[in-house]
């Protein structure tokens, strides 16, 4: 029988003691102490990525060199100078891919002009981006090094419906990946085990390399998902 639903749990409470917005952190940790995912100075994209407990954690491996960038529905609060967040639906390709180009050209032209505001944190209503107008930038420089989406979505209560909407998050970030990670760099993707589970990796691994599928320790127990990490071919 499954246990019952703790709200307050060891990961929880650990997760508030030591700062994290979030107990999905302990489920990064593991699988970065797994499969080493983060280093200095690597460009990060979060999607589904609110409160931000992945981002925090992100933000300390990858050092100020690196570069994430956090999306979500909702508004993520500041995190720290080496990540961006904005307010964006993932099933919205272009955008996404868009956000991404903008941000890592104002980025670029930061660096080039030797400022201080390498990058900062800003949500997104309007036309303006992290650091100001929005800039045309060439897309073919701007890859990213590792692709996270811990996304979920909000539930309906009927268990095969939510499992179908995890999986086309899931193959919208695949999608995403596809666009925008370098050749050799690795996604790591939440998805609910259920009907639509198994054609879906049978997709992945016809396309990406490496794919593994892992129950995170810090999961809840009564909790179908697990984490799907694959390499870009
Ligand atoms: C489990 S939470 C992510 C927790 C996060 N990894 C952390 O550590 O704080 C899942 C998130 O997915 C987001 N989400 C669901 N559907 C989305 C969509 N279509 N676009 C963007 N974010 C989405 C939700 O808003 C929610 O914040």
């Amino acid at each position: 029988m499954p246990k019952p639903y703790t709200p307050n749990d060891k990961w929880a409470r650990k997760a508030k003691e030591e700062g994290f917005r979030a107990r999905s952190i302990y489920k990064l940790q593991e699988l970065d102490e797994k499969f080493q995912l983060l280093h200095p100075g690597m460009i990060v994209l979060d999607l589904g990525a609110a409160p931000g407990s992945w981002l925090q954690y992100v933000s300390g491996k990858i050092g100020p060199k690196g570069l994430a960038i956090g999306l979500d529905l909702q508004k993520i609060e500041k995190i720290a100078p080496n990540v961006v967040t904005l307010e964006q639906d993932i099933m919205d390709l272009d955008a996404v891919e868009k956000i991404v180009h903008e941000v890592m050209g104002a980025r670029a032209q930061g660096r080039k002009g030797a400022t201080s505001s390498e990058s900062s944190d800003s949500s997104r209503s309007g036309p303006e981006g992290p650091s100001g107008p929005r800039t045309a930038a060439s897309s073919e420089s701007f890859l990213i090094d590792l692709l996270l989406s811990d996304a979920a979505p909000s539930t309906s209560g009927i268990h095969d419906v939510d499992q179908w909407r995890s999986i086309e998050l899931n193959q919208s970030a695949l999608a995403i990946g596809k666009r925008l990670l370098k050749p050799g760099g690795r996604c790591v993707l939440k998805v609910f085990q259920g009907a639509d589970f198994d054609p879906f990796i049978k997709d992945v691994r016809s396309e990406w390399k490496d794919v593994h599928i892992i129950k995170a320790k810090t999961s809840r127990d009564r909790s179908t998902e697990v984490y799907v990490i694959a390499q870009k071919a």
